[in-house]
């Protein structure tokens, strides 16, 4: 039986990950710190960690002794381990780089100086966030060439013009669905950090002979997703407030796009990654689909069967990307994955499940004020 070697096993997606890696016939070690920012100051709700076919060991992907004692005798590595937070990487850079890029790098450290390796192949949870902003199109003026917009100015956000003007005839653009080839531009600590990732394990692993794969997840929700962290998920937000009988604030104008993808095609991706002999390739995951804010709010509001109470705020985040959502051909022609679950499909069985658990503090105003006082908000 293929041993596997998930780093961050114990969070949200290592979770469905690790059910589906079971299931699909491999034995599953986790290392896992158990963040108190995830799991809370006394880890909770971890008792499926026990179950047979999983080894779980506490320790962390920066201790060279943790990660190469974890490493012995897997033949796969998915690396999900992780700092997520993309607000609260702003401030606090060292941990970040810590974590994500030299936690990386101890990592490949290990596989490079192990003479009897049994790692075959490694899967990283990129993110869609490298991208930035990502591919836009003027329909007005040019609607064959692809621009790569920076980030929009704080004067820009300020007024209120909320999205991009084209650079030759002023229209607003239209954003397009993100290639795997579009410009990397990553407008967050967060973001370089996981970009960081990419490149340390394509040039090692290129170089020692270790298939790899770098997914670019995009935003991924779903049942067990942390409701206590409130740097990440907006849907965690929203579904605390929409329990609290609270509006949901919108920013912006509420038009922002993302791509949701359920948290179970996300593993079934990654699987499909590992059993692939696609190598060196970066490869989206994503539901191919944009959704507003503001329908996503909508659509959870529907979920848990209450009328949407909604605010536009106009309030903004600096560095916050306008749209995106993936181009997920690759992953349809190199692994043979097509998402399965609709957003509406996914909203009711999250629901479901936030209806079963503790009722978090609502601590979104909080972060927002620490963003604010920051001057990362405006
Ligand atoms: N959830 C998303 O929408 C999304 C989107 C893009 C990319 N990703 C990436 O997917 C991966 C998993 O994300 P998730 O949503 O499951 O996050 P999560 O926070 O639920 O899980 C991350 C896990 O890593 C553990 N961890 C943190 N620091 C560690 C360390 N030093 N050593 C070992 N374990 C450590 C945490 O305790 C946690 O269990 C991350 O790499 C993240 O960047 C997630």
């Amino acid at each position: 039986m293929s041993l596997v070697l998930v780093t961050g096993g114990a969070g949200f997606i290592g979770s469905h990950l690790t059910r589906g890696l079971l299931a699909a016939g491999y034995a599953v070690r986790i290392l896992d710190t158990l963040s108190p920012q995830i799991h809370g100051g006394v880890p909770s709700g971890l008792d499926w960690l026990a179950q047979p076919g999983i080894e779980f060991r506490r320790g962390s992907v920066t201790s060279h002794r943790d990660l190469a004692d974890a490493l012995n005798g897997a033949e796969f590595v998915v690396h999900l381990a992780a700092e997520t937070g993309t607000g609260q990487s702003m401030y606090e850079i060292a941990k970040y780089n810590d974590v994500n890029a030299q936690g990386t790098a101890v990592l490949l450290d290990i596989l490079a100086n192990t003479a009897q390796r049994s790692v075959r192949r490694v899967v990283l949870a990129s993110s869609r966030s490298i991208y930035g902003e990502g591919a836009y199109v003027c329909r007005a003026c040019s609607p064959q060439v692809r621009v790569w917009p920076g980030s929009r100015p704080a004067e820009q956000l300020r007024a209120h013009r909320w999205e991009f003007p084209c650079p030759s005839c002023g229209a607003d653009m239209e954003a397009v669905p993100t290639r795997e080839d579009d410009r990397i531009s990553p407008a967050s600590i967060y973001a370089a950090t996981k970009y960081a990732q990419e490149q340390l394990i394509a040039i090692s692993c290129g170089s020692l002979g270790i298939g790899f794969v770098n997914m670019r997840f995009q935003n991924v929700y779903g049942e067990g997703q942390s409701l206590q962290n409130p740097y990440t998920g907006i849907l965690s937000i929203f579904s605390t407030r929409i329990r609290r009988g609270l509006h949901l604030p919108l920013f912006e104008d509420g038009q922002e796009s993302r791509d949701f993808v359920h948290v179970e095609d996300v593993a079934n991706a990654v699987i499909a990654a590992l059993r692939s002999d696609v190598t060196a390739a970066a490869i989206n995951v994503g539901s191919g689909i944009k959704t507003s804010v503001q329908d996503v709010a909508e659509k959870l509001s529907a979920a848990f069967g209450r009328a949407p109470d909604l605010k536009i705020t106009s309030e903004f985040r600096l560095g916050d990307i306008r749209h995106n959502f993936a181009d997920v051909g690759r992953l349809r022609d190199l692994l043979g994955y097509v998402p399965a679950i609709s957003l509406d499909d996914g909203l009711k069985r999250f629901a479901a499940w936030v209806g079963t658990q503790p009722l978090p503090e609502d601590r979104s105003q909080a972060a927002n004020a620490e963003l604010q006082a920051r001057k990362l908000m405006g």
